[in-house]
């Protein structure tokens, strides 16, 4: 091996392998999921899948905070989506934690009220730790009282050990990341299939299983099946 390759911390390979999952029955793959996502993460053997995204209802804290605004009919629509508290959102990242295999990673969105407070204390007693940060930018324009919304984010944690080099496997990858959506099935808070679907190529092998125990309109199952991953994920809406 040459002296580069050796202190090279990029790799292109995985050496991490998922283990075989066995779920109960009920937990099928691949299917759009009607039930409570801590329910799913308790049925989930411990430390067996790669990585996991997790796109929190939290709307009723920035209505709270009265940080942003958003035209009458997209609220109502977010709001009739059921609501997580910070005590539930805690209780998600724990049994996150409990699944994911060392090295593995969670994907978090926030918002921006979120990015700016700090969400670290979500992951108090946890295994994980925050190790990268993703802008998308939705190309569409959105509310607020002083500037206009136009990007979301992604916190990229990963589980102890930390480490690059034999886990993340693509490098090309931009820290603000430009995709349209077409919101086709209507569902206010669709993320972007594409760079999911990267992400997913980045921390995982063909065959190993993605999560999602809040899918909403189910866009990691999309980028999952993108990908030639399976995805095991729910939704308390269906
Ligand atoms: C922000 S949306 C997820 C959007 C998704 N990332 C997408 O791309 O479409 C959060 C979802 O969490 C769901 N939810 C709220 N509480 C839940 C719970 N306890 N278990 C499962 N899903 C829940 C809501 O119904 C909502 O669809």
């Amino acid at each position: 091996m040459s002296k580069t390759a050796s202190t090279n911390v990029f790799s292109e390979i995985r050496t991490i392998l998922s283990p075989e999952i066995n779920l109960p029955k009920s937990l099928k793959i691949n299917t759009r999921l009607k039930m409570d996502g801590l329910e799913l993460l308790s049925k989930i053997p411990e430390e067996t899948i790669p990585i996991v995204f997790f796109d929190p209802q939290y709307r009723g804290i920035l209505d709270k905070m009265k940080y942003g605004n958003e035209g009458k009919s997209r609220g109502r629509a977010r709001s009739e989506l059921p609501q997580m508290s910070e005590n539930v959102i805690k209780q998600f990242i724990k049994g996150i934690d409990k699944i994911i295999l060392p090295s593995g990673h969670m994907f978090l969105w926030v918002d921006k009220f979120h990015l700016c407070q700090g969400v670290s204390n979500w992951f108090t007693g946890t295994n994980m730790d925050i190790v990268d940060l993703i802008v998308w930018n939705k190309k569409r324009m959105g509310m607020g009282y002083r500037t206009r919304r136009v990007a979301e984010y992604l916190i990229v944690l990963q589980k102890l050990p930390k480490k690059a080099k034999g886990v993340w496997k693509i490098h090309n990858i931009r820290d603000v990341w430009d995709e349209s959506i077409m919101n086709k099935n209507g569902h206010t808070h669709t993320k972007p299939t594409d760079l999911q679907s990267q992400l997913i190529c980045a921390v995982s092998n063909e065959g190993d299983v993605v999560v999602d125990p809040a899918a909403g309109s189910f866009s990691v199952m999309r980028a999952s099946n993108q990908a030639n991953r399976n995805f095991l994920g729910c939704d308390v809406n269906g």
